[in-house]
């Protein structure tokens, strides 16, 4: 299997090409986020690909630095800010384990469509955890890969053995919830929009 950044780099133009799979779900989540956020709020995104979830909600909080492992994911996402007159969302690639970050520094973190391509979804919760203000919270969006269609499940190592797919973690919905709250969150929203992803909203 590829790495993981040279697979999201070449992944990057079809990736923003792409359209939001369920529309009412994906505006669903940007209410629930924007629910929380202060105007005077520090934002972490992280795996933040393309960028388009940072550019809509940059309006409604004063900074967000937008994170990536893929530089190719982060040139499309700088151009949008770009072409769209934001500025207060910083682009920066790395890894919560790569980056220099300052604990207790963020009002909210998110983690959208990347808990499970994580190796380590521990650790990276628990980085999370350590970067958020107290009272600060982390909103994630996950696939539940172990409940896909059977098919796709059959499919996945091929496609990876092809480097058509990346590495997944299967963990289940309460597994999730768990690593969670073992790292001392607390789950103050959860919604499954279906049965193979999960948003949850945890505050440290
Ligand atoms: C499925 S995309 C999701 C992008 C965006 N959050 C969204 O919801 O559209 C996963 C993103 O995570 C990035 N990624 C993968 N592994 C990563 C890691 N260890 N650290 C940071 N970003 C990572 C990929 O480059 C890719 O942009």
């Amino acid at each position: 299997m590829k790495s993981s950044k040279e697979f999201w780099d070449k992944s990057a133009q079809r990736y923003a090409k792409s359209q939001v799979r369920d529309e009412a779900s994906y505006q669903k989540k940007l209410a629930i986020t924007q629910g929380y956020f202060q105007p005077n709020w520090s934002v972490l995104e992280f795996g933040c690909g393309t960028g388009s979830t940072a550019l809509v909600h940059a309006p409604h909080v004063k900074e967000i630095l937008a994170t990536d492992i893929s530089d190719k994911m982060l040139e499309i996402a700088a151009q949008k800010a770009r072409d769209a007159g934001v500025e207060n969302v910083r682009f920066q690639q790395g890894t919560l384990e790569s980056l220099a970050l300052e604990a207790g520094s963020f009002d909210a973190v998110l983690g959208l469509n990347i808990l499970h391509l994580l190796e380590n979804p521990e650790t990276a919760i628990a980085r999370v955890h350590e970067l958020l203000k107290p009272g600060g919270v982390f909103v994630s969006s996950t696939a539940l890969v172990g409940e896909l269609m059977v098919l796709w499940r059959l499919l996945i190592p091929a496609m990876q053995a092809m480097g058509l797919a990346p590495f997944v973690n299967r963990f289940s919905r309460q597994s999730l919830v768990t690593m969670l709250t073992n790292a001392g969150f607390s789950i103050d929203y959860e919604w499954q929009p279906g049965k193979s992803s999960v948003f949850l909203v945890a505050r440290k």
